[in-house]
């Protein structure tokens, strides 16, 4: 399918030609193929992905463009059209960058393709964004399933007939390249995304199903805090996901013959019948988990029959779940979640993402939009002097990758 035939194309269009125009300026030629793959937003789900659990995610009608070219020199150079940063590598060796740079990823598939045996040579790359980073959308996401687009064009693989194995490969850049312990939640969206559709996976078994999003009764907004998050090892993130393996193991080892390997196989009851027993902190990570595998369960399937106040409603518990029991959200997040729960035509809100600042997904009436952003604006800069940055977006077509003519 052309990347020029859906709604959101235009805007993918753009993004294209801007890779395309930038690759020129840089390198004065012009580039032989671009990738293209759009961030997400995640509707339910939190944190559930390295449990095994569920998620409910939709690509996003942004993303990022990676436009390139094959080099005859075995070198890489990479640059960013925003900042104007280029990054020269050895595409057979591709080290980390002390700094962590953005460039870590390019790197990180680069490092992938090496281990599966795709000869990647030399290439230049020039990128553009309409995504910014630490915005809570997964643009890191978007940088790596994009790079892979363009070097599976560049140099075919058989990976590019397998989406599943191009979003699991992305993943693995992530954490072992970059470092970040993240679950495939980001990567699958990213690859997967189809218009109009929310994209329920089971992270154990990695079967998956698209749900309508009836664009005529809910539209998504997504609210940035301004508040940037990181997901590298040792903060936040890491700790709740050794929180996450900690309880899960408490309860390995009182239930036996249940054969626990992860959160996903704790049940309500089974959380009821220990609660108390097991540490506090733990209890409340756990809590979270085991009945945010339900609500995305239930919200799907709410959205399935056509309820989409009884999704929403999962969505808003959801947020509060994060606010006692998982402990990853942030005052900002919280006041644009809660005025937009408060709001009239408003389903549902949730922080999304992995927590401690970025943004917050709102399903809504489309009639609401225009007073939900000037309630979130008011609200939010009474509070804290400085406006939140509203996107009103809509689920998007997944990854991409073609050749200029
Ligand atoms: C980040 C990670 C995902 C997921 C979410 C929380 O976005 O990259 O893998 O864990 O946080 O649901």
């Amino acid at each position: 399918m052309s990347i020029f035939s859906s709604t959101s194309a235009s805007r993918r269009a753009d993004l294209v030609e801007q890779a395309r125009k930038g690759f020129v300026e840089r390198f004065g030629h012009e580039p032989e193929a671009v990738g293209v793959a759009p961030g997400r937003v995640e509707l339910l789900g939190n944190h559930t992905d390295y449990n095994e659990g569920f998620v409910l995610t939709a690509a996003l009608d942004r993303g990022i463009a990676i436009a390139g070219a094959s080099r005859e020199v075995p070198e890489a150079r990479v640059t960013t059209l925003g900042r104007g940063d280029t990054a020269t590598f050895d595409p057979q060796n591709p080290r980390r960058d002390p700094q962590a740079l953005w460039s870590d990823y390019v790197k990180g598939i680069v490092d992938q393709f090496n281990k599966i045996g795709a000869n990647i040579g030399g290439f230049d790359a020039a990128i553009a964004s309409d995504i910014s980073p630490g915005a809570g959308v997964s643009s890191s996401a978007a940088l790596l399933v994009s790079t892979a687009q363009l070097l599976l064009n560049l140099h075919p693989h058989p990976l590019a007939g397998d989406p599943m194995a191009l979003a699991k490969l992305a993943r693995r850049a992530e954490n072992e390249f970059v470092g970040a312990p993240v679950g495939l939640l980001d990567q699958f969206s990213s690859v997967f995304g189809r218009e109009g559709h929310a994209l329920f996976l089971d992270c154990r078994t990695l079967a998956w199903r698209s749900v309508t999003l009836p664009a005529s009764q809910a539209r998504i907004l997504i609210a940035d805090s301004g508040v940037k998050h990181a997901l590298a090892a040792g903060g936040g993130y890491s700790e709740r996901k050794a929180e996450c393996d900690a309880a899960a193991l408490w309860f390995a080892e009182r239930e036996p013959d249940k054969n626990i390997r992860t959160l996903r196989d704790v049940t309500p009851a089974m959380l009821e019948a220990y609660a108390g027993d097991l540490d506090p902190v733990l209890e409340k990570r756990a809590r979270h988990i085991v009945y945010e595998n339900k609500r995305v369960e239930m919200g799907a399937e709410a959205l399935e029959s056509g309820n989409v106040a009884a999704f929403g409603e999962m969505m808003s518990l959801t947020h509060e779940s994060c606010m006692r029991f998982f402990e990853n959200s942030c005052d900002e997040v919280d006041t644009l979640a809660l005025t937009a729960i408060a709001h009239p035509g408003v389903y549902g809100a949730k922080l999304s993402g992995g927590g401690w600042g970025g943004c917050t997904a709102i399903v809504h009436h489309p009639d609401a939009t225009e007073s939900l952003c000037a309630a979130l604006t008011e609200t939010f800069t009474a509070k804290f002097g400085r406006e939140p940055s509203l996107l009103p977006t809509s689920a998007a077509q997944g990854a991409e990758s073609f050749r200029f003519a």
